[in-house]
């Protein structure tokens, strides 16, 4: 019976608010985190080459830590490369894109929403195609948000500069009429007061996370692969950028567990 850690990634920080559901719903699983710091951020780049990248941390995750399970912490990750890398490994793989459309549709009342997310993400289309594969009977506004990952990797979550570049990406949004909005970046959440002040307060904020981490559980409980030994898991970080950056930002971001970060060098 394979006892390993639960694998995650992202280009950076913004797996963390998967990372942290996952913690609060499954303490007693051992973590292991990859934040991709040194190529961030993923959502500028060409899918093919985020694919390639998803691949490269999967097989790491795989192979050297000996995960049971991989989370694709990241949406632009998940709409590049979660089908090949489904094909690829033979570990459970999971997106976090149909977890974040469920909790969208379970959220709206007057079926008008809307998604932000990296400029890789929203055109590929996937939450587009996801809303369409459940005949969802909902509007659906998309929306690119370029720059947001940028000041979240800087730790500048709340500033003036944020606020003003949100009202500026987030108003076709609020035109629409929307009441609920899918952060559909794993690094939004982390923007949530500056997006909530921006869309006011009849707009719902939507993440991933919970509906994610609700997700691995079922998975682990379905295939008994969830961890047998007793107690609290452990919790490995991994970063390809700065370290002591990773410690220093992911532990207010993330909380006390985030302490161990071990460094990795693509070159
Ligand atoms: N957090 C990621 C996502 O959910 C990636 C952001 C980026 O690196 O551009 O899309």
């Amino acid at each position: 019976m394979h006892d390993g850690p639960i694998g995650m990634f992202d280009s950076g920080f913004g797996g963390l608010t998967v990372a942290r559901a996952l913690i609060d719903l499954l303490p007693g699983e051992d973590v292991v985190y990859f934040g991709d710091t040194d190529r961030y951020p993923y959502g500028p780049r060409p899918l093919e080459e985020v694919r390639d990248f998803a691949l490269q941390i999967t097989r790491l995750l795989v192979e050297r830590h000996d995960v049971k399970l991989v989370v694709v912490a990241c949406n632009s990750a998940s709409a590049a490369g979660l089908d090949l890398l489904r094909f690829e490994f033979d570990v459970p793989v999971i997106g976090v894109i149909d977890a974040g459309v469920r909790a969208m549709l379970s959220a709206t009342r007057n079926n008008k929403v809307g998604v932000i997310g990296t400029v890789g993400t929203i055109s590929s289309g996937a939450y587009q195609r996801a809303v369409q594969n459940l005949r969802a009977p909902v509007e659906l506004t998309a929306l690119a948000c370029p720059g947001f990952v940028e000041f979240v990797e800087k730790g500048e979550t709340d500033s003036d500069q944020v606020h003003v570049l949100a009202e500026r990406l987030l108003a076709p949004a609020r035109h629409a009429g929307i009441d609920s909005l899918l952060l559909g970046c794993t690094h939004y959440p982390f923007l949530a007061r500056t997006i909530g002040d921006v869309m006011g307060r009849d707009v719902v904020l939507v993440s991933s996370a919970d509906e994610t981490a609700f997700e691995v559980r079922a998975i682990l409980e379905e295939t008994g692969l969830g961890r047998r030994t007793p107690g609290k898991g452990s919790h490995h970080f991994i970063s390809s950028g700065d370290v002591d950056w990773f410690r220093q930002l992911g532990r207010r971001l993330l909380g006390p567990e985030l302490d161990d970060v071990e460094a990795y060098s693509w070159r």
